[in-house]
């Protein structure tokens, strides 16, 4: 019987023809097994045979070690570099002014215009950043403030205790780091620590914002739902690499709650941030010693894993605002659809004042802890 066994390219040969070439040719010592021209099919069968459990053997385990792949978040041993508290507490920020890239309906005013107007305001016990709840502003963008601290950060460890969060339909607030500077954005990155929208009632929003090269689609330790994981800053509109928490972290049942604790610890293994409720958060932040590694499982989890942690964040500021409308809050689908909000956005934070009784934050105190090592 005739056999079709060669491989493309190579003229046919029946099995004994096969056999009788290689043995002769093995005969005069000129040819080696490894000549492939002159391999039957017993021979080919078994070096497939071999392929694939090479292929079994190796190649799928490591794709499994890949798929596994997670960074050591080892202990690291934080101590505290600064505390923003106390009546000082916006001695340590300048206020930002002027247009907002997400388009925003704001005005955000001068230091001097915020103490006069009392959008600003700091006792000992807690700083207060507030939208004006007074008069009507017509068309021209809400009085609201903007916070940005004097001093930068690399790595750290940052510890917010928020007793009240602003919320209502038009507002757009945020706690965030970033290298603010439009020249530079977004390639020393944006880490925002808690961002919700309207009346915050779906969690706060905890999400990075690069350039290209930064993806969350790795193995992740965390309790928060991942909304998107591509952090690249022009997918979606710049939706970011988004994390979502409970409802009750934010809004309304938060406040109802006294607050609670947003930590956020960046390092070259990756970033990680956690809500802790009022009544549960850890005894080492109340002592502040605070230690990550005793916390449990984060809210949001943002590993190194596809994403180099220290090329794509440098430099940050922390920055507080109350944005109002603009290119998240104040689109329809999001406003009036999703929240059900009256009246278009624009007309409606200009033509409420009293509608921002709610939306201010009052904030206890913020620690940075940096370790050696990170
Ligand atoms: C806005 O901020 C810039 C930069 O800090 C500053 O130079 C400018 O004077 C501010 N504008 C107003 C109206 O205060
Ligand atoms: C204020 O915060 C919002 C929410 O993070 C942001 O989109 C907006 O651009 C900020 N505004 C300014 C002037 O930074
Ligand atoms: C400013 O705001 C604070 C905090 O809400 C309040 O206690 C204080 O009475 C206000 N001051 C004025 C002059 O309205
Ligand atoms: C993304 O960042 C680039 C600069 O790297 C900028 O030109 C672009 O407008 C940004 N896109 C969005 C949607 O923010």
């Amino acid at each position: 019987m005739s056999v079709d066994f060669g491989p493309a390219g190579i003229p046919f040969m029946t099995e004994k023809e096969y056999n009788d070439t290689f043995e002769s040719q093995q005969g005069s010592g000129t040819i080696s097994v490894w000549h492939t021209r002159y391999w039957g099919w017993k021979r080919w069968a078994s070096v497939l045979l071999g392929a694939s459990i090479i292929v079994t053997a190796v190649v799928v385990p490591l794709r499994v070690v890949a798929k596994n792949q997670y960074p050591s978040y080892s202990k690291l041993e934080y101590s505290l570099v600064d505390t923003y508290e106390g009546e000082g507490f916006f001695d340590m920020f300048d206020y930002g002014n002027g247009t907002e890239a997400t388009h925003g309906f704001t005005n955000y005013v001068t230091r001097e215009g915020a103490e006069w107007s009392n959008l600003t305001y700091a006792t000992l016990n807690q700083a207060i950043l507030r939208v004006f709840p007074k008069d009507n502003t017509g068309t021209a963008g809400r009085p609201t403030v903007k916070i940005l601290s004097r001093q930068r950060y690399t790595h750290g460890l940052f510890v917010f205790d928020i007793a009240h969060v602003p919320y209502g339909c038009g507002t757009w607030p945020a706690i965030w780091m970033s290298d603010p500077d439009p020249d530079v954005w977004p390639k020393h990155g944006e880490i925002d620590i808690v961002e919700a929208v309207n009346q915050g009632n779906k969690g706060a929003q905890f999400t990075l914002h690069t350039t290209d090269g930064c993806q969350m689609n790795a193995k992740r330790k965390q309790t928060g739902d991942a909304l998107s994981v591509n952090c690249l800053n022009s997918t979606n509109y710049n939706m970011g690499c988004a994390v979502r928490g409970v409802p009750a972290s934010y809004g309304e049942r938060l406040n109802n709650n006294q607050g609670g604790v947003y930590a956020m610890e960046w390092r070259t293994a990756g970033i990680r941030m956690w809500f802790f409720p009022r009544d549960q958060i850890p005894q080492n932040i109340k002592l502040r010693k605070p230690e990550p590694s005793g916390w449990g499982t984060a809210t949001a989890d943002f590993p190194s894993t596809k994403c180099d942690i220290n090329s794509h964040f440098k430099n940050h500021r922390l920055i507080i605002n109350i944005s109002l409308c603009g290119d998240w809050a104040g689109a329809p689908p999001v406003y009036s659809e999703e929240y059900s909000c009256p009246m278009d956005c624009a007309e409606y934070v200009g033509s409420n004042p009293e509608a921002f009784q709610e939306a201010y934050w009052a904030i206890n105190s913020i620690r940075v802890y940096t370790a050696p090592g990170s």
